[in-house]
């Protein structure tokens, strides 16, 4: 029976992906920083562990405690929708040390053992914004970005050893508890940008526009896990397979 251990599990993609891994039959680690019991069906594949990826401490204890793990997936992530001028320099610095440091540092705890049985799947849930920008997500679209960069690389260092390592890009859900979790980082946007900003987030709140669903993702991860021929990047949901076009 193979392990998957999933950060980020108390909401939205994490909660979705923990529980299609348990439908599936697979052992599930779904990793919070505040574990809750009963967001998932109880199981005796199921545990809970207590993590948070920008606490290297907190992230040894966890892959200790955690055991073998076939696969990791780094959904744990925070948003950021503002113009640049409105965004503070601890917001960047906390999107960062999350977004990106939080991935690689979860990835280089986990690649020995992965590395010693010659076996192993690393799956970052980054953004279809990385593949068509949109306005007010600079500082967001870098963080992701970044980890497309370096899952790119790692993908190529990592094919002798039996390791792979692709990238799930969800487009928007409002489904999750993403634009929420980003308010308390967010801050004010500058009056300068308020009629534009006003303009995009009109374009946002659309309900005709095509959006992810967290099964979407779910499934996603769950094909890059599983199936070796999936391409690097997978877009995951309707608007985001159309975001990506040609680009992927
Ligand atoms: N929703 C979208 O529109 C969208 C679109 C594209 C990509 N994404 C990406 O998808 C991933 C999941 O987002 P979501 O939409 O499901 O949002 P969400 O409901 O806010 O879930 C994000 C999860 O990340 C966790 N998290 C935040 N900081 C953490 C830390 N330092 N350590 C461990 N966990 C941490 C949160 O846990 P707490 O409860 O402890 O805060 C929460 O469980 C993120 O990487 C996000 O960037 C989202």
């Amino acid at each position: 029976m193979k392990t998957v251990m999933i950060t980020g599990c108390s909401s939205g993609f994490g909660l979705e992906t923990a529980r299609y891994f348990l439908e599936q039959g697979w052992k599930v680690i779904a990793t919070m920083r505040t574990p809750q019991e009963g967001l998932l069906p109880q199981s005796d594949r199921l545990r809970l562990l207590a993590l948070d990826v920008t606490s290297q401490q907190s992230i040894d204890r966890a892959i200790s405690d955690a055991g073998d793990i076939d696969v990791l997936v780094n959904n744990a992530g925070i948003g950021m929708l503002n113009a640049l001028e409105g965004v503070s320099p601890e917001a960047v610095r906390e999107i960062f040390a999350t977004n990106t440091l939080g991935t690689i540092a979860m990835t280089q705890a986990v690649l020995p053992q992965f590395r010693q049985r010659r076996a192993g799947a690393i799956v970052n849930v980054t953004s279809a914004v990385t593949l068509k920008p949109l306005p007010l997500l600079a500082v967001y679209t870098a963080s992701k970005a970044a980890v497309n960069a370096f899952t790119e690389s790692l993908a190529l260092e990592l094919a002798p050893f039996n390791i792979r390592v692709g990238l799930v890009l969800p487009g928007r859900s409002p489904a999750t508890r993403f634009g929420e979790n980003a308010q308390r980082i967010m801050g004010e946007i500058p009056a300068e940008y308020a009629v534009f900003s006003q303009q995009i987030f009109h374009g946002m709140q659309d309900e005709r526009a095509k959006v992810t669903r967290p099964e979407d993702v779910a499934q996603a991860v769950w094909q890059m896990a599983t199936d070796p021929d999936t391409p690097i990047r997978l877009p995951a949901g309707e608007d985001a397979r159309e975001m990506a076009g040609n680009r992927v």
